[in-house]
């Protein structure tokens, strides 16, 4: 299955997602409500607090009221269990990007290192993402394969951690995929040496120019032989679910040696 989220159609959920109440909006701490002087100067005094005061982080926390998650719940496998709460969350959410994960990877001495990259695929062989094989990711990847995938689905107070081996995609794969990509993104994929030093904007700017004259739209444009897909073979995979007073559910699919899955539960 392919997620079915769209950049250009994503939107933002304006009602209450499942397990949220009303309250459970978090709101800045309004520095306007003391009465201490003329209104103009009090309205400049919240504006200039608003732009250096910080957040109470300390004070910002949410009541989730949602469901609970139980063993009985859950799917076989971990990547059919993945699909219900994806659906959720791209059909009843309606999350913005719900194939947005946040990818973990380290390098040969485990020096750890995170990004936001889009989901394009999942099935029971694993998780794809795209990327270009000189990033730092894929950098890492060479020398490190396991890797970590995190779903952060707070509207709905869930998560999914999914932990992991990644291996590249084969050439047809990934090139049957870059030919779904607008025009535009295909030599965007030519124009970034994605991780490396540039000197301005103007240099990549005119990267991509020179590309656009040289592959208008309507003409072919190679796949980059340095940019590809990893799937995510999964080891083990943990759904979250917010619950009441911290008591939250984390159930666990662990793969077994002969390909089954065990499922445990975790303290929250
Ligand atoms: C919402 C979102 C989606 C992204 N999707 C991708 C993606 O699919 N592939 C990719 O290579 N980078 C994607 N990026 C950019 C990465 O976060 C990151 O900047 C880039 O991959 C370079 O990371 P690296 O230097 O750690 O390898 C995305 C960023 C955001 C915020």
């Amino acid at each position: 299955m392919t997620p079915g989220a769209r950049r250009e159609t994503g939107h933002l959920c304006r009602r209450a997602p499942p397990g949220m109440g009303q309250d459970d909006r978090v709101t800045a701490p309004d520095a306007g409500t003391r009465d201490t002087g003329p209104r103009d100067v009090r309205d400049a005094e919240t504006a200039r607090a608003r732009e250096t005061a910080p957040f109470d982080l300390a004070a910002m926390r949410k009541h989730y009221r949602a469901e609970g998650l139980t063993e009985a719940d859950l799917a076989a496998t971990p990547v059919e269990q993945f699909a219900r709460w994806f659906r959720l969350a791209a059909a009843e959410a309606h999350l913005f990007e719900p194939n947005a994960m946040v990818v973990s990877t380290a390098d040969a001495e485990g020096r750890p290192s995170s990004r936001t990259v889009l989901l394009k695929h999942f099935d029971e062989q694993g998780f794809v993402f795209y990327t270009n094989y000189g990033s730092r990711k894929a950098r890492d990847l060479a020398e490190n394969p396991y890797v970590s995938l995190l779903f952060p689905w707070h509207p709905m107070a869930r998560q999914v951690i999914v932990q992991g081996v990644a291996r590249r995609t084969g050439r047809d794969e990934t090139a049957a995929y870059f030919r779904t990509r607008p025009h535009g993104s295909q030599l965007g994929a030519w124009a970034s040496a994605q991780s490396t030093l540039i000197a301005s904007r103007a240099e990549l700017d005119a990267s991509y120019a020179a590309l656009a004259a040289r592959y208008p739209e309507g003409e072919q444009v190679p796949v980059p032989p340095h940019w590809g897909g990893f799937r995510v073979v999964p080891e083990s995979v943990e759904f979250w679910q917010g619950r009441e007073n911290r008591l939250h559910d984390r159930l666990r699919y662990v793969a077994g040696p002969d390909g089954g899955w065990r499922v445990e539960r975790l303290s929250p």
